[in-house]
Protein backbone atom coordinates (compact mmCIF):
# COMPACT_ATOMS: atom_id res chain seq x y z
CA UNK A 1 0.00 0.00 0.00
CA UNK A 2 1.30 3.50 -0.86
CA UNK A 3 2.15 5.86 2.12
CA UNK A 4 -0.25 8.51 0.81
CA UNK A 5 -3.71 6.46 0.98
CA UNK A 6 -6.09 7.71 2.76
CA UNK A 7 -4.10 10.38 4.07
CA UNK A 8 -4.61 14.41 4.68
CA UNK A 9 -2.78 16.53 2.70
CA UNK A 10 -2.00 19.66 5.06
CA UNK A 11 1.26 21.33 5.07
CA UNK A 12 4.33 20.42 2.57
CA UNK A 13 6.22 20.32 6.49
CA UNK A 14 4.82 16.95 6.76
CA UNK A 15 6.61 15.42 3.49
CA UNK A 16 10.50 14.51 3.24
CA UNK A 17 12.75 14.79 0.13
CA UNK A 18 11.65 10.83 -0.68
CA UNK A 19 8.35 11.26 -0.17
CA UNK A 20 8.32 14.61 -2.13
CA UNK A 21 10.63 12.37 -4.60
CA UNK A 22 7.74 9.49 -4.90
CA UNK A 23 4.88 12.28 -5.45
CA UNK A 24 7.23 13.45 -8.52
CA UNK A 25 8.06 10.01 -9.59
CA UNK A 26 4.49 9.57 -9.89
CA UNK A 27 3.95 12.38 -11.74
CA UNK A 28 5.93 11.31 -14.77
CA UNK A 29 4.33 7.80 -14.06
CA UNK A 30 0.48 9.16 -14.35
CA UNK A 31 1.91 12.01 -17.40
CA UNK A 32 2.97 8.85 -19.15
CA UNK A 33 0.07 6.37 -18.88
CA UNK A 34 -2.46 6.14 -21.56
CA UNK A 35 -4.94 8.47 -21.36
CA UNK A 36 -7.41 5.15 -21.29
CA UNK A 37 -5.14 3.35 -18.51
CA UNK A 38 -5.07 6.85 -16.38
CA UNK A 39 -9.41 6.93 -16.03
CA UNK A 40 -9.06 3.54 -14.50
CA UNK A 41 -7.22 4.56 -11.61
CA UNK A 42 -9.95 6.51 -9.46
CA UNK A 43 -12.96 5.17 -11.32
CA UNK A 44 -16.12 5.77 -9.33
CA UNK A 45 -14.40 7.88 -6.78
CA UNK A 46 -15.93 11.29 -6.31
CA UNK A 47 -13.59 14.83 -5.15
CA UNK A 48 -15.51 17.23 -3.36
CA UNK A 49 -14.45 20.66 -3.52
CA UNK A 50 -15.08 23.50 -0.89
CA UNK A 51 -13.57 26.94 -2.24
CA UNK A 52 -14.29 29.57 0.38
CA UNK A 53 -12.39 31.91 -1.85
CA UNK A 54 -12.03 32.33 -5.21
CA UNK A 55 -9.89 30.25 -7.51
CA UNK A 56 -9.43 29.44 -11.18
CA UNK A 57 -6.28 27.04 -11.17
CA UNK A 58 -6.67 25.25 -7.89
CA UNK A 59 -10.58 24.36 -8.56
CA UNK A 60 -10.03 23.84 -11.90
CA UNK A 61 -7.47 21.58 -12.02
CA UNK A 62 -8.26 19.19 -9.30
CA UNK A 63 -11.90 18.87 -11.33
CA UNK A 64 -10.09 18.31 -14.27
CA UNK A 65 -7.40 15.91 -12.41
CA UNK A 66 -10.30 13.98 -11.43
CA UNK A 67 -11.77 13.63 -14.51
CA UNK A 68 -8.71 12.30 -16.03
CA UNK A 69 -8.28 9.73 -13.23
CA UNK A 70 -11.61 8.52 -13.85
CA UNK A 71 -13.42 10.00 -11.02
CA UNK A 72 -16.00 12.70 -10.94
CA UNK A 73 -15.97 15.80 -8.72
CA UNK A 74 -19.04 18.07 -6.99
CA UNK A 75 -18.90 21.26 -5.21
CA UNK A 76 -19.27 24.58 -3.91
CA UNK A 77 -17.04 26.99 -5.67
CA UNK A 78 -19.23 30.53 -4.32
CA UNK A 79 -19.74 29.97 -0.67
CA UNK A 80 -22.53 32.65 -1.42
CA UNK A 81 -24.54 30.43 -2.93
CA UNK A 82 -24.54 27.44 -0.11
CA UNK A 83 -26.62 27.49 3.16
CA UNK A 84 -23.06 28.77 4.73
CA UNK A 85 -25.09 32.19 4.05
CA UNK A 86 -27.90 30.72 6.75
CA UNK A 87 -25.64 30.72 9.10
CA UNK A 88 -24.26 27.09 8.43
CA UNK A 89 -20.70 26.20 10.14
CA UNK A 90 -17.67 25.07 8.34
CA UNK A 91 -17.66 22.05 10.93
CA UNK A 92 -20.91 21.33 9.54
CA UNK A 93 -20.13 21.94 5.96
CA UNK A 94 -17.20 19.87 5.75
CA UNK A 95 -19.08 16.72 7.60
CA UNK A 96 -22.38 17.27 4.83
CA UNK A 97 -19.23 16.99 2.11
CA UNK A 98 -17.32 13.86 3.87
CA UNK A 99 -21.10 11.93 2.95
CA UNK A 100 -21.24 13.01 -0.46
CA UNK A 101 -16.94 12.92 -1.70
CA UNK A 102 -14.35 9.83 -1.25
CA UNK A 103 -11.59 13.69 -0.76
CA UNK A 104 -12.45 16.77 0.16
CA UNK A 105 -10.57 20.26 -1.19
CA UNK A 106 -11.06 22.54 0.78
CA UNK A 107 -9.71 26.48 0.58
CA UNK A 108 -10.47 28.83 3.33
CA UNK A 109 -9.16 32.61 4.54
CA UNK A 110 -8.43 31.31 8.33
CA UNK A 111 -5.27 29.71 9.16
CA UNK A 112 -5.60 26.35 10.30
CA UNK A 113 -8.87 25.89 8.58
CA UNK A 114 -7.82 22.74 6.85
CA UNK A 115 -6.11 21.22 9.94
CA UNK A 116 -9.37 21.83 11.33
CA UNK A 117 -11.50 20.03 8.56
CA UNK A 118 -8.99 16.97 8.56
CA UNK A 119 -10.08 16.42 12.45
CA UNK A 120 -13.91 16.41 11.43
CA UNK A 121 -13.64 15.07 8.46
CA UNK A 122 -14.05 10.83 7.95
CA UNK A 123 -12.65 11.59 4.79
CA UNK A 124 -9.14 12.96 3.74
CA UNK A 125 -9.05 16.55 3.36
CA UNK A 126 -6.69 17.97 0.66
CA UNK A 127 -5.58 21.85 2.10
CA UNK A 128 -5.75 24.24 -1.36
CA UNK A 129 -5.09 27.00 0.43
CA UNK A 130 -5.63 27.89 4.15
CA UNK A 131 -5.35 31.85 5.13
CA UNK A 132 -2.03 32.87 4.92
CA UNK A 133 -0.15 29.78 5.98
CA UNK A 134 0.41 27.34 2.89
CA UNK A 135 -0.69 26.16 0.03
CA UNK A 136 1.04 22.46 -0.06
CA UNK A 137 -0.27 21.30 -3.60
CA UNK A 138 0.98 24.36 -4.84
CA UNK A 139 4.30 24.32 -3.58
CA UNK A 140 4.41 20.21 -5.00
CA UNK A 141 3.58 21.52 -8.56
CA UNK A 142 6.41 24.24 -8.14
CA UNK A 143 9.28 21.98 -7.04
CA UNK A 144 8.20 19.51 -9.64
CA UNK A 145 7.83 22.07 -12.35
CA UNK A 146 11.47 23.50 -10.65
CA UNK A 147 12.59 19.71 -11.30
CA UNK A 148 11.07 19.16 -14.62
CA UNK A 149 12.06 22.45 -16.31
CA UNK A 150 15.64 22.49 -14.55
CA UNK A 151 16.20 18.56 -14.38
CA UNK A 152 17.40 18.76 -10.83
CA UNK A 153 16.45 20.82 -7.55
CA UNK A 154 19.79 20.86 -6.03
CA UNK A 155 22.42 23.28 -6.22
CA UNK A 156 20.29 26.08 -8.00
CA UNK A 157 19.65 29.69 -7.08
CA UNK A 158 16.56 30.39 -6.67
CA UNK A 159 15.24 34.36 -6.29
CA UNK A 160 11.24 34.44 -4.73
CA UNK A 161 10.41 37.94 -5.49
CA UNK A 162 6.73 39.68 -4.07
CA UNK A 163 4.84 39.76 -1.30
CA UNK A 164 6.70 37.29 0.56
CA UNK A 165 4.07 38.44 3.88
CA UNK A 166 1.25 37.46 2.92
CA UNK A 167 1.70 34.97 -0.32
CA UNK A 168 0.73 31.41 1.42
CA UNK A 169 2.15 29.72 -1.79
CA UNK A 170 5.38 31.13 -0.52
CA UNK A 171 5.70 29.64 2.51
CA UNK A 172 4.96 26.30 1.17
CA UNK A 173 7.31 26.55 -1.01
CA UNK A 174 10.23 27.42 1.62
CA UNK A 175 9.41 24.50 3.00
CA UNK A 176 9.21 22.56 0.52
CA UNK A 177 12.63 23.90 -0.54
CA UNK A 178 13.99 23.02 2.89
CA UNK A 179 14.56 19.59 1.81
CA UNK A 180 16.94 20.28 -0.99
CA UNK A 181 20.42 22.26 -1.14
CA UNK A 182 19.60 25.44 -2.54
CA UNK A 183 20.66 29.19 -2.43
CA UNK A 184 17.50 31.38 -1.91
CA UNK A 185 17.37 35.07 -2.36
CA UNK A 186 14.11 36.58 -0.80
CA UNK A 187 13.23 39.98 -2.76
CA UNK A 188 10.81 41.62 -1.54
CA UNK A 189 9.81 45.94 -0.13
CA UNK A 190 10.81 45.80 3.88
CA UNK A 191 6.87 45.72 4.75
CA UNK A 192 6.12 42.36 3.40
CA UNK A 193 9.68 40.09 4.28
CA UNK A 194 8.55 37.03 5.29
CA UNK A 195 6.85 36.93 8.69
CA UNK A 196 9.01 36.66 11.86
CA UNK A 197 6.93 33.76 13.31
CA UNK A 198 8.34 31.52 9.84
CA UNK A 199 11.85 32.67 9.78
CA UNK A 200 13.32 30.77 12.24
CA UNK A 201 11.33 27.58 11.28
CA UNK A 202 12.77 28.47 7.21
CA UNK A 203 16.29 28.75 8.74
CA UNK A 204 16.27 25.27 10.04
CA UNK A 205 16.25 24.20 6.91
CA UNK A 206 16.76 26.39 4.29
CA UNK A 207 19.79 29.15 3.38
CA UNK A 208 18.45 32.88 2.12
CA UNK A 209 19.31 36.13 2.08
CA UNK A 210 16.28 38.91 2.39
CA UNK A 211 16.76 41.98 0.00
CA UNK A 212 14.63 44.49 -1.50
CA UNK A 213 17.02 44.91 -4.60
CA UNK A 214 16.62 42.48 -7.82
CA UNK A 215 18.98 44.52 -9.87
CA UNK A 216 22.00 42.53 -7.79
CA UNK A 217 20.56 38.76 -8.10
CA UNK A 218 19.32 38.89 -11.63
CA UNK A 219 22.22 37.47 -13.33
CA UNK A 220 23.22 34.78 -10.83
CA UNK A 221 19.67 33.39 -10.47
CA UNK A 222 18.33 30.08 -12.31
CA UNK A 223 14.71 30.19 -11.00
CA UNK A 224 12.86 33.34 -10.57
CA UNK A 225 9.82 32.66 -8.46
CA UNK A 226 7.07 36.02 -8.59
CA UNK A 227 4.75 36.78 -6.90
CA UNK A 228 1.19 38.95 -6.57
CA UNK A 229 1.30 41.53 -4.05
CA UNK A 230 -2.02 40.17 -2.31
CA UNK A 231 -4.12 43.18 -2.05
CA UNK A 232 -7.09 41.29 -0.54
CA UNK A 233 -4.86 40.14 2.74
CA UNK A 234 -3.13 44.21 3.67
CA UNK A 235 -5.28 45.25 6.88
CA UNK A 236 -5.50 48.85 5.33
CA UNK A 237 -5.39 49.84 1.67
CA UNK A 238 -2.78 52.90 2.17
CA UNK A 239 0.00 50.00 3.23
CA UNK A 240 -0.72 48.49 -0.06
CA UNK A 241 -0.99 51.45 -2.25
CA UNK A 242 2.79 51.84 -1.17
CA UNK A 243 3.75 48.32 -2.40
CA UNK A 244 1.71 47.65 -5.67
CA UNK A 245 4.10 47.84 -8.68
CA UNK A 246 7.31 47.50 -6.66
CA UNK A 247 8.66 44.99 -9.39
CA UNK A 248 8.01 44.24 -12.51
CA UNK A 249 9.83 41.38 -14.41
CA UNK A 250 10.07 42.53 -18.11
CA UNK A 251 12.06 41.92 -21.24
CA UNK A 252 14.79 44.35 -19.75
CA UNK A 253 15.23 42.17 -16.43
CA UNK A 254 15.08 39.23 -18.58
CA UNK A 255 18.31 40.10 -20.87
CA UNK A 256 20.27 40.36 -18.21
CA UNK A 257 19.25 36.83 -16.49
CA UNK A 258 20.90 33.62 -17.46
CA UNK A 259 19.96 32.07 -20.77
CA UNK A 260 18.77 28.99 -19.64
CA UNK A 261 17.06 30.79 -16.67
CA UNK A 262 13.32 29.64 -15.33
CA UNK A 263 10.36 32.23 -14.56
CA UNK A 264 7.59 31.09 -12.70
CA UNK A 265 4.53 32.32 -10.65
CA UNK A 266 1.70 30.71 -8.96
CA UNK A 267 -0.64 32.94 -10.53
CA UNK A 268 -3.02 34.71 -10.95
CA UNK A 269 -0.45 37.32 -12.28
CA UNK A 270 -1.77 40.96 -11.68
CA UNK A 271 1.32 43.04 -13.22
CA UNK A 272 4.39 41.79 -11.78
CA UNK A 273 5.06 40.19 -14.82
CA UNK A 274 4.91 41.94 -18.68
CA UNK A 275 3.08 40.62 -21.01
CA UNK A 276 5.92 40.03 -23.67
CA UNK A 277 8.00 38.29 -21.36
CA UNK A 278 5.12 35.02 -22.02
CA UNK A 279 6.81 34.25 -25.51
CA UNK A 280 9.84 33.93 -24.19
CA UNK A 281 11.23 30.16 -23.86
CA UNK A 282 12.17 31.74 -20.09
CA UNK A 283 8.69 31.87 -19.31
CA UNK A 284 7.54 28.84 -17.29
CA UNK A 285 4.37 29.45 -15.25
CA UNK A 286 1.58 28.50 -17.75
CA UNK A 287 3.66 25.16 -18.17
CA UNK A 288 3.59 25.25 -14.28
CA UNK A 289 -0.23 25.54 -14.32
CA UNK A 290 -0.72 22.30 -16.83
CA UNK A 291 2.18 20.31 -14.28
CA UNK A 292 -0.22 20.98 -11.52
CA UNK A 293 -2.91 19.11 -13.66
CA UNK A 294 -0.67 16.14 -13.25
CA UNK A 295 0.68 16.37 -9.91
CA UNK A 296 -3.14 17.02 -7.95
CA UNK A 297 -3.97 13.36 -9.86
CA UNK A 298 -0.83 11.77 -8.83
CA UNK A 299 -1.98 13.31 -5.45
CA UNK A 300 -5.30 12.02 -5.84
CA UNK A 301 -4.74 8.62 -7.43
CA UNK A 302 -2.30 8.00 -4.15
CA UNK A 303 -4.72 9.03 -2.06
CA UNK A 304 -7.63 7.30 -3.55
CA UNK A 305 -6.22 4.01 -4.57
CA UNK A 306 -3.84 1.44 -2.52
CA UNK A 307 -1.25 1.05 -5.20
CA UNK A 308 -1.59 4.84 -6.31
CA UNK A 309 -0.15 5.52 -10.22
CA UNK A 310 3.26 3.56 -8.85
N1 LIG B 1 -2.21 29.39 -7.90
C1 LIG B 1 -3.48 29.40 -7.43
O1 LIG B 1 -3.77 28.99 -6.30
O2 LIG B 1 -4.39 29.93 -8.31
P1 LIG B 1 -5.94 30.08 -8.03
O3 LIG B 1 -6.09 31.08 -6.89
O4 LIG B 1 -6.55 30.56 -9.31
O5 LIG B 1 -6.47 28.74 -7.59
Amino acid sequence: MNEFYCKDIISIKDYDKSQLETIFASTDKIMQLDPSDRRELCRGKTLGYLFYEPSTRTRLSFDSAMASVGGNSLGISDISYSSTQKGESLADTVKMMSIYSDVMVLRHPLDGSSRFAAEISDRPVINAGSGTEEHPTQAIQDLFTIKKEKKKIDGLKIGIVGDLKYGRTVYSLLYGLGNYDVDVRLISPESLRIRPDSTYEIKKKLDFVETVDIEEHLDDLDVLYVTRIQKERFPDEEEYLKVRGSYVVGLDMLKRMKDDSIILHPLPRIDEIAADVDRTKNAKYFKQAEYGKYTRAALLSMILCKDGAS
